[in-house]
């Protein structure tokens, strides 16, 4: 386990074991030599920086790339001085892509000034041929690049690039591979997401994860168990389980077990107070999970259940195996289970061939559901995917102007929705400082809203109850109940 394995302690002049995640610290070990040698010839430590670009999941996978980077002895650095940058790609939109190639320009006049810099590009970009070859044949100047499947091999990449100082590329096609327990840097020492479970299986038609991220792999739920017993005694206390589609957590290992079961082990842990979890389809929310979350007294009162759309038609072309008929009952069974739970859902718009008709059934949805909050996307063709080449690809004009008022639409509802809590007074764990006002802080309700309220530094990371004054949309301003 990461805490107890001293790099120092390791002989870097044997060959390197076979067996993971002890490789991974063989290489951490060298790279932690070649990071002293730096600093004895630059009179300081090197200087690292991870940029993340996409979901939760990309978040977390840019947690691991740090521990393995403060492991190694880079400290934090920013984009324009750090030695070393790395971008964790996202390509489920097209504009996630085009952000990177923006980005990735701008450096490079950087690193013809800093004679040090290395660039790494990762992530689920990185699994697309067309981009390595792009990338090779365009941005000579990136140092290294691989992919999702093998991030665990970070530390051996950065070694094998340190030693060779030529572009170092490992792309894996798929993976049957779990590592576990190695570093991780959170970047809350109270809240923390755990992967339960890697890749996706059910190819939406407009889906590109499956492709970069492989087919689906459960973690072993001892392993999950393990590392919130870990963090939970390193003062977490409020945890987000991460999965493409959690709802079918643990179908596939060897020892079946259901979310809803690993849910009810998690819920026994001591020190954790707060359960969250995303991503769910509704086509695999069973009526044991929707029991064990109006039972449970850790599970926070929210769930995101993405619809898509709320068209049938457009459903069973987005393969997405329910109806919208099924989706509003399940949301019937949700709420008469968990009366005050906050639903929020994923919206895409423009899907080839929607008519207004269809538009308008994704409207009536959002009306008769009610959801506090919605992400509304615009459709985007992902090369590769069935949806691609489907006839009726819609006009952007005629999209945006949906768009805008489906948006309309669900920040009028979440307004109505949001003040219905106005006046009372609710348990909150702070998480920052708030952005706009030093004076204030801004803390997480169950439901998942955020409230803005006079307090300071040593409330971080603290439960307090808080008096929800005044709606302001899809936040509140709030004071310390009692006051
Ligand atoms: N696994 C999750 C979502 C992962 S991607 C789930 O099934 O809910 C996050 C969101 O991006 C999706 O819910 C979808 O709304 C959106 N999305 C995915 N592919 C897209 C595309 N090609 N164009 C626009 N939005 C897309
Ligand atoms: Fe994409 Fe569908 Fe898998 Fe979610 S469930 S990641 S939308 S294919
Ligand atoms: Fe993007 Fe990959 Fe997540 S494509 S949304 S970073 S799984």
């Amino acid at each position: 386990m990461y805490q107890e394995i001293d790099l120092d302690k390791i002989d870097i002049n044997e060959e390197p074991p076979i067996e993971e995640p002890d490789r991974q610290y063989y290489f951490m070990a060298k790279c932690r030599k070649w990071v002293k040698g730096f600093e004895q010839k630059n009179g300081r430590l090197p200087k690292s920086c991870v940029l993340n670009f996409g979901c939760q999941m990309n978040a977390r996978d840019s947690e691991k790339l740090r521990g393995v980077l403060r492991a190694v002895g880079y400290v934090e650095g920013t984009e324009d001085n750090a030695d070393f940058v790395i971008y964790n790609t996202c390509t489920v939109r097209e504009n996630a892509n085009t952000r990177v190639y923006g980005r990735l320009g701008q450096l490079k006049p950087v690193k013809k000034k800093n004679p040090h810099m290395m660039i790494a590009l990762c992530g689920c970009m990185m699994q697309e041929p067309e981009v390595v070859e792009k990338l090779k044949k365009s941005y000579g100047f990136v140092d290294i690049i691989f992919g999702t499947h093998n991030i665990y091999k970070f530390a051996e990449l950065l070694f094998t690039r340190c030693e060779s100082e030529r572009m170092v590329i490992d792309i894996w096609k798929d993976t049957d591979k779990i590592v576990e327990d190695l570093p991780n840097d959170r970047k809350y020492a109270f809240k923390s997401g755990v992967n339960i479970m890697f890749g996706c299986n059910n190819f939406c038609s407009y889906c590109i994860v499956p492709y970069v991220r492989g087919r689906e792999r459960s973690r072993k739920p001892k392993a999950i168990l393990r590392e919130i017993e870990r963090l939970s005694k390193d003062g977490v206390s409020e945890i987000m389980l991460l999965g493409q589609n959690v709802n079918s957590y643990g179908k596939t290992l060897d020892e079946p077990i259901t979310f809803a079961e690993l849910l009810t082990e998690i819920e026994k842990i001591d020190g954790i107070k707060r359960i969250r979890f995303m991503t769910s389809h509704p086509k695999d929310l069973s009526d044991e999970l929707i029991d064990v979350m109006g039972k449970s007294k850790k599970i926070c009162k929210h769930l995101h259940l993405p619809i898509q759309s709320g068209s049938t038609d457009i459903l069973a072309k987005m393969n997405r195996h329910y109806t919208k008929e099924q989706y509003l009952e399940l949301v019937r069974k949700i709420r008469a289970a968990v009366p005050d739970i906050s639903l929020t859902t994923d919206i895409i718009v423009g899907f080839p061939g929607e008519t207004e008709k269809d538009f308008q059934e994704t409207m009536d949805v959002v009306r008769q559901v009610r959801y506090d909050s919605a992400f509304t996307f615009i459709y985007s063709k992902r090369t590769g995917t069935p949806a691609a080449v489907m006839e009726n690809q819609i006009s952007e004009d005629v999209i945006k102007e949906r768009f805008n008022r489906l948006l309309k639409e669900i920040q009028k509802i979440a307004a109505e929705v949001c003040v219905v809590h106005e006046g009372t007074t609710q348990e909150v764990l702070v998480e920052d400082i708030s952005g706009h006002d030093k004076t204030m802080v801004t803390g997480r309700l169950s439901n998942n809203l955020l409230v803005h309220f006079p307090g300071s530094l040593e409330l971080i990371g603290q439960y307090v109850d808080v008096h929800l004054k005044e709606c302001k949309g899809f936040y509140y301003l709030g004071e310390l109940a009692g006051r």
